[in-house]
């Protein structure tokens, strides 16, 4: 069996098995068969195989998401940045997530690292809606400000010690968003999709032409994992101009 097992739901790309064995797995009640994921918003196809309804509570390192995996996506790939994430932010520091989704990264950087501020920036309604269930599910209300729109409107100025870039599409296009919401002094955490043979070079040109003259550091590179054949998600976190 192939799948994914996301709160109590078993996702699946195509149905190989007996659906009655595959309800054995314990945890499960429900089956959905998952497509494509596409689109800005990154909404996925999905068919209901089994069981009532597509929402769930995923639980993944003490956090909780809870989430309609027809309306949202989930990417185990990217477990371990989740992870290296929560767990390096400072206690002062104010955070701008520009691509927030269901709180993929704000949420276990406000459980785990207990920042002054962490702005959620989210485009799509139903992505807010969940990320604002789980801001309370998680108990991060002080912490985690949602802000519902696109982040080149609504993303604060000039606040950030930290801005994520989790989304992976025509993210560069959005580097200047970051340059205008960072401190400086801050640190990006830029996520792109590279061909192999452009792994870093071209993410990190991307980021020193949108620097400016502003000073780049580039304090991590590193692959997330593999997108498609030939092609990576790569991280690159990089300082921007000296911290005053
Ligand atoms: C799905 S998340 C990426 C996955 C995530 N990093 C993880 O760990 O699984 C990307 C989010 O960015 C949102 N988004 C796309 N363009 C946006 C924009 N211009 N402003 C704000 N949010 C945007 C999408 O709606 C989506 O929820």
């Amino acid at each position: 069996m192939k799948g994914k097992i996301l709160g109590d739901i078993l996702l699946v790309k195509e149905v190989n098995d007996d659906l009655q064995e595959l309800l054995k797995i314990p945890g499960v009640n429900k089956i959905v068969k998952l497509g494509h994921i596409s689109g800005p918003q990154r909404k996925p196809e999905v068919e209901l195989l089994w069981g009532e309804g597509t929402e769930t509570i995923h639980k993944e390192n003490k956090c909780l998401f809870k989430m309609d995996v027809s309306q949202v996506m989930w990417s185990k790939g990217n477990t371990a940045e989740r992870i290296r994430l929560a767990k390096m932010v400072g206690e002062d520091e104010t955070v701008v997530d520009l691509f927030a989704g269901i709180g993929y990264f704000s949420i276990p950087i406000a459980v785990h690292s207990r920042p002054a501020k962490v702005y959620a920036v989210e485009i799509n309604p139903v992505s807010h809606h969940y990320l604002r269930e789980n801001i309370i599910l998680n108990q991060v209300a002080d912490v985690v400000e949602p802000v519902l729109g696109n982040c080149r409107d609504v993303a604060p100025q000039k606040v950030a010690d930290r801005v994520l870039m989790g989304y992976i599409g025509n993210t560069h296009e959005y580097l200047d968003v970051a340059m205008s919401t960072l401190r400086a002094g801050g640190v990006i955490h830029y996520h792109e999709s590279v061909p192999e043979k452009l792994k870093f070079t071209r993410p990190v040109e991307r980021i020193k032409r949108a620097a400016g003259d502003r000073e780049v550091e580039i304090l991590n590179q590193s692959v997330i994992k593999k997108y498609s054949p030939g092609v990576y998600h790569v991280v690159i976190d990089a300082r921007i101009g000296i911290r005053c």
